[in-house]
């Protein structure tokens, strides 16, 4: 069992690379006004806690001692008017903070999607889905946070740190430097944990998006572990890959944990020490009772913010490396987009229409491989003339999905050319080619939604009278009008509530409402029964009228009408003619329809 693929950890090039952050503030320039907003809240709201201390101080030494209860209410007046500012100008910020925060979440996730739409098949043939998934969303989700409040966190806490350490030294100097002796204590600290935390949340990261993706092919797959009873075999990889994120969790954590009991010691030392110092020079000059507890307030404050700056700082490591793998995604090349003097393709349909001649498909020596050295074509040369229809025959994985998918340009040519035409099928807009294809591939593919929606999905402004005509064409009406709501009725993700042979007429139908110039059918009517095939057969021989079209069947019956049929093996074009010519002919195409005949007869 090849377990390990799923382990496969994404590989970051760079741990931290500040150029990632330089370019996902273009994110967050447009929301730099309401960050600004935000921050002068919450540099008020920090300013009006921290005179809390001030307020007590005068308290503990003027107020009280002398009994002036008027002094005193006063004080506690002050006191609960600076907290009730200080947690309205925060929970402004907060409300501020939450919808730039999700405004950035928009803006990238938008972008994201946009370009994965754009990316070419191979992209999609060659990764686990679950990690484009967890991009897109998780990680989306955690740097939005990272580029909100982190940023505006971290000033903010520098300007608390310097607050705080200001006001502490407006109360006494020598007390504060008692204070500040625990500073490189704690920096030797920090620095320490930090480079052990920064690498085990990157393990967690990868072992989270491997069993992200594990899970993603399972539910996609259900059905085929029970046909093969592989629940228990599934369970145990599950559970590998779950432990591998709770031993990497548990180890981040345990870092993590480390933080606050390591912070803690060191604040206990130190204000132990303001006591003692306090004690020592108790009396003279300022060394009041309230300045002893005022310093030391401000002791137990100024931790948190270095806390806080740590945990910012920590969380800015794990998320640049998510900003990496969104780049990253964000950068992947879109292999097949138009060339840079790409024209729009002439529009077919209209030329059909105005009675020409419209829809010539010329290979010109094409060769083509998925993966380089394993070429699937191999010098592959024809024309269909405009109009003609074409029937691709052959064996399984000869290559005639490919034939038709390289028509619409879904994958690079590795050389030659296709022409429709007379034009180069890679000098024209990807736009205007795919417009005028009509392609129903071999894996009908409904979305969730209506089955009128599934049917427009490519013609949006299809009235519901062309729904019809289009369904009626490929014998669907009839079983549509049987479901519970029609034609509205909603079928679920993947059409899960449908046959295969109903999937494929929903899917057929929206490829023929698309009213293609050319046509191209990868096995249309595979999984559709006998009868309803030779039904719709007519309706569909006056669709093809005319109009260029491509149609691959391993049911030979139904193509011997086409005008061309060729037989693909090894790579290329083996034999090629009318049915009956290479009936004439005796070859293998002969051989495979005689076969098929004698399993009909038989
Ligand atoms: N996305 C892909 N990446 C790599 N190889 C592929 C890919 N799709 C198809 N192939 C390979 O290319 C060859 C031709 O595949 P293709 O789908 O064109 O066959 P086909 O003639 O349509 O077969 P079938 O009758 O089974 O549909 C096969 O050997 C297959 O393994
Ligand atoms: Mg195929």
């Amino acid at each position: 069992m090849k377990r390990n693929t799923y382990k496969e950890d994404e590989l970051l090039e760079e741990p931290f690379d500040i150029k990632h952050i330089i370019r996902a503030s273009s994110y967050i320039k447009k929301y730099s006004k309401a960050m600004a907003v935000a921050l002068f809240l919450s540099a008020l709201a920090g300013i009006t806690g921290l005179v809390a201390p001030f307020i007590t101080k005068q308290a503990l030494d003027e107020a009280i001692p002398a009994k002036d209860t008027n002094q005193l209410y006063i004080l506690v007046g002050l006191l609960l008017l600076a907290f009730i500012v200080s947690v309205i100008f925060s929970t402004v910020r907060s409300r501020v903070m939450a919808r730039v925060s999700q405004k950035i979440i928009y803006d990238i996730r938008g972008d994201l999607f946009a370009h994965l739409q754009k990316l070419p098949f191979q992209y999609y043939d060659d990764r686990p889905h679950g990690k484009i998934l967890i991009r897109v969303v998780n990680y989306v989700n955690s740097v939005s946070d990272m580029l909100s409040n982190g940023l505006i966190n971290m000033i903010l806490e520098i300007m608390n740190l310097i607050f705080i350490v200001i006001f502490m030294f407006m109360v006494d100097v020598k007390l504060s430097l008692v204070v500040m002796a625990g500073v490189p204590v704690l920096a030797v600290f920090m620095f320490w944990i930090k480079g052990r935390q920064r690498v085990s949340w990157q393990h967690v990261s990868n072992k989270n998006s491997n069993l992200n993706a594990y899970l993603q092919e399972n539910i996609v797959g259900a059905r085929i572990t029970q046909i093969f009873a592989r629940e228990d075999e599934n369970a145990v990889i599950f559970r590998d890959l779950s432990e591998d994120c709770r031993d990497t969790w548990m180890q981040a954590v345990s870092y993590s944990n480390m933080i606050w009991p390591g912070i803690d010691t060191i604040s206990v030392f130190v204000r132990a020490a303001i006591f003692l110092f306090g004690l020592l020079i108790f009396g003279q000059g300022n060394e009041s009772l309230g300045t002893i507890v005022a310093v030391s307030s401000y002791a137990s404050q100024f931790w948190q913010p270095i806390m806080n700056l740590g945990n910012i700082f920590n969380n800015f490591i794990n998320n640049v490396a998510n900003l990496e793998r969104i780049f990253e995604t964000m950068d992947e090349p879109v292999l097949i987009d138009d060339a840079p003097d790409a024209v729009p393709m002439s529009d077919l349909r209209a030329a059909r229409e105005r009675g020409e001649q419209s829809g010539e498909v010329v290979f010109d020596h094409v060769s083509f491989s998925y993966e380089k050295g394993k070429e699937i074509l191999h010098d592959v040369s024809f024309t269909v003339k405009p109009g003609e229809s074409i029937a691709l025959v052959g064996p399984t994985g000869a290559g005639k999905s490919t034939i038709v998918s390289l028509i619409s340009r879904f994958y690079n040519l590795d050389s030659g050319a296709i022409y429709i035409d007379g034009q180069d099928i890679s000098k024209v807009t990807l736009e205007s080619l795919r417009s005028q294809m009509g392609i129903m591939l071999q894996d009908s593919f409904i979305f969730s939604g209506s089955i009128a929606d599934n049917i427009r999905y490519g013609r949006l402004n299809a009235t519901d009278e062309e729904i019809r005509c289009a369904s009626k064409t490929v014998c669907a009406d009839d079983f549509i009008q049987g479901m519970p709501d029609g034609y509205g009725t909603v079928v679920k993700e993947r059409g899960s509530t449908l046959s295969q042979g109903q999937k494929q007429l929903i899917s057929f139908a929206r490829t023929l409402l698309s009213d293609p110039a050319i046509l191209v059918l990868d096995e249309a009517t595979s999984s559709i029964d006998v009868r309803t095939e030779k039904a719709l057969q007519a309706g569909l021989n006056a669709m093809l009228k005319g109009r260029t079209s491509f149609i691959i069947a391993h049911r030979l019956s139904t193509v011997t009408g086409c005008d061309k049929i060729m037989y693909i093996e090894g790579g290329g074009i083996l034999e090629q003619g009318t049915h009956e010519e290479l009936m004439r002919k005796k070859g293998a195409y002969y051989r495979l329809y005689t076969a098929q005949m004698e399993d009909v007869a038989s």
